[in-house]
């Protein structure tokens, strides 16, 4: 299974719409999928037209066996660990009992994860909390959407400094790219944005964008993904090709988890997971155990390069 964290600090760039679309672009192509919602508005849940629950508390504030508390999203191949605003709780409890650790999704996703499913995206909100930092931390693949207006930029550059700190932390994770959303061809502003994030970020790479489209907004509210509700559409053209790129990528690197997996191999499986968890909280952490390193970086304020 791999990890992907879609991810920005700047609020309303399409974080959710690309979470949601490319889970379930994924799902459509018969890959065993799980999208994890750190938002406690529980926007993943409406948009797949259910209501938002305590997935996220149940499974790391009351500790909750995970096969307990996902949710089926009513698509083949696609599960929900749900959120609502007492995820907000659960990282008060995680701190009150010292258990808020950069390894605390690899805990939580092990055993179960693991074994049967192909990928878990996670839609990281733009607050910086310390639920998002440990998806960070876990993530195989990044993808960062910017909006294409002027104020995006600079959070752009934040998130890409963000990226380079826990990869000099022993993250492994790989960047897909950033993804610029809202591009209206149109309008001059979108053309300066995009050329302007090429200038400045190109050497991370540039995602072909997703158009600004009318439909998006229309799909939240009937609780369809753009698979359902425009099949047809260039929109959702947009967001099965950017499945396909990710499945690219993926398929291009092996973790010695999945290798150990293929291999049939439990005990290699399960230290590579140790040594995962050893790399990025330079303890001795054991995936079974409660307790791992915690995170030492501020948990209310964004991590930026340079903190450690
Ligand atoms: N390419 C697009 N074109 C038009 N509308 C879009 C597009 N992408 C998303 N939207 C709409 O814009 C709004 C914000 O999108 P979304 O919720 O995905 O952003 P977000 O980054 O998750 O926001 P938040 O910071 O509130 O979590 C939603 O109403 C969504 O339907
Ligand atoms: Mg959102």
């Amino acid at each position: 299974m791999k990890i992907i964290v879609v991810t920005n600090q700047k609020g309303g760039v399409g974080r959710t719409t690309t979470a949601v679309n490319l889970a379930h672009g994924l799902a459509l192509r018969s890959r065993r999928v799980l999208l994890i919602d750190l938002d406690p508005r529980g926007h993943c849940a409406l948009a797949l037209g259910s209501e938002p629950q305590p997935g996220v508390y149940r499974l790391l504030g009351a500790n909750q066996p995970l096969r307990d508390v996902l949710r089926p999203s009513g698509r083949p191949y696609l599960v929900l660990l749900p959120s609502d605003k007492r995820t907000r709780t659960a990282q008060i409890v995680l701190l009150s009992e010292g258990r808020l650790s950069r390894g605390l999704w690899l805990n939580a996703l092990w055993p179960l994860a693991w074994r049967d499913l192909d990928y878990c995206v996670i839609d990281a909100t733009h607050v910086l909390s310390a639920l998002q930092e440990a998806a960070l931390y876990a993530a195989d693949v990044l993808i960062i959407p910017a909006s294409c207006d002027y104020l995006s930029i600079e959070p752009v550059g934040e998130m890409l400094d963000i990226f380079q700190t826990i990869n000099s932390e022993g993250s492994t994770c790989q960047l897909l790219g950033i993804l610029p959303t809202f591009y209206d061809d149109q309008t001059r502003e979108s053309k300066m944005i995009l050329a302007q994030l090429s200038a400045d970020f190109g050497e991370y790479g540039i995602l072909p964008p997703i158009h600004r489209a009318t439909v998006f907004r229309e799909c939240p509210a009937r609780g369809k993904t753009i698979f359902e509700y425009a099949p047809e559409s260039r929109a959702a053209r947009e967001y099965a090709d950017l499945a396909t790129r990710v499945e690219d990528l993926c398929s291009k690197f092996e973790t010695n988890r999945e290798k150990a997996m293929r291999l049939g191999s439990a005990a290699s499986h399960r230290k590579d997971i140790t040594d995962r968890l050893r790399r990025i909280t330079g303890t001795l952490a054991d995936p079974s155990a409660q307790r791992t390193a915690p995170l030492g970086l501020p948990t209310t304020t964004p991590l930026r390069t340079g903190d450690k």
